[in-house]
């Protein structure tokens, strides 16, 4: 059967990466999440001491972009792939409210995004894959044969956020949370390179009211249509 690209985009927390992971596994494609490789380099930053207070080097970060290798292993245990820092596991660190909440101006920079952009048209080569993020549809592959774009009120997003993190035993506070999420929907909109908007041959899923099952069912169907021509 010919392997198509999917691309889905849409706000931080909306679940995204949930339902590309299981379409993902459904039907036997390769899944990248390139909001972790944001998150990734923004990690590097910290812990490299990139971030001067809020202020980036960026001077340096440019220099030292092409250090900085990402790539994903699935994990055995959890059945969905991990990501990895110059060969160390961060998965978990990657999601951790200090990352989330200095990604965004990491995301915006130019020269970051050119770097991510590179690696995952490259990770896209044969396709048969899954890719979730803010300009797949858009700018990564714009000639992606199913493009879908999610959207759910920002109360919502970060009602599951939080529960994501509780889940984890992570401490949390909504208020935090929901402040962080409308910031970073602004910042995700209004940055001047590949801003978050709909690509206008995507599909528009609103799953505020939606459970997981029913988004589920709903995106196998539109491959399945995608597939049939
Ligand atoms: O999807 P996420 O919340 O893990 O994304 C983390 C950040 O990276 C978010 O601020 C938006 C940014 N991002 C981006 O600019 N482009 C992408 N393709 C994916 C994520």
């Amino acid at each position: 059967m010919k392997k198509i690209t999917i691309a889905i985009d849409g706000f931080s927390s909306c679940g995204k990466s949930t339902m590309a992971k299981d379409l993902a596994r459904e039907i036997g494609y390769i899944y990248i999440d390139s909001g972790a490789m944001y998150r990734a380099v923004t990690l590097y930053s910290i812990e490299n001491g990139i971030f001067k207070g809020n202020e980036i080097d960026t001077e340096r970060l440019q220099k030292e972009i092409g250090n900085i290798h990402i790539s994903f292993q699935l994990n055995p245990s959890t059945g969905r792939p991990d990501t990895y820092l110059n060969g160390v596991n961060v998965e978990n660190k990657i999601r951790s409210m200090e990352v989330s909440s200095r990604v965004s101006p990491i995301a915006t920079l130019g020269f970051v995004r050119e770097a991510m952009v590179a690696q995952q048209q490259v990770m896209g080569n044969s396709k048969g894959i899954v890719m979730d993020g803010r300009d797949i549809g858009t700018t990564v592959f714009p000639d992606a044969e199913l493009k879908i774009f999610v959207t759910a009120t920002p109360e919502i997003r970060a009602q599951r956020r939080y529960d994501e993190l509780k889940a984890k035993g992570q401490e949390a506070s909504f208020d935090e949370i929901l402040e962080n999420v409308k910031q970073r929907d602004y910042i995700d909109q209004n940055r001047e390179v590949s801003p978050l908007r709909k690509a206008d041959d995507a599909l528009l899923l609103d799953n505020t009211t939606m459970t997981i099952s029913q988004q589920k069912e709903w995106l196998q169907k539109q491959f399945d249509k995608t597939i049939k021509g």
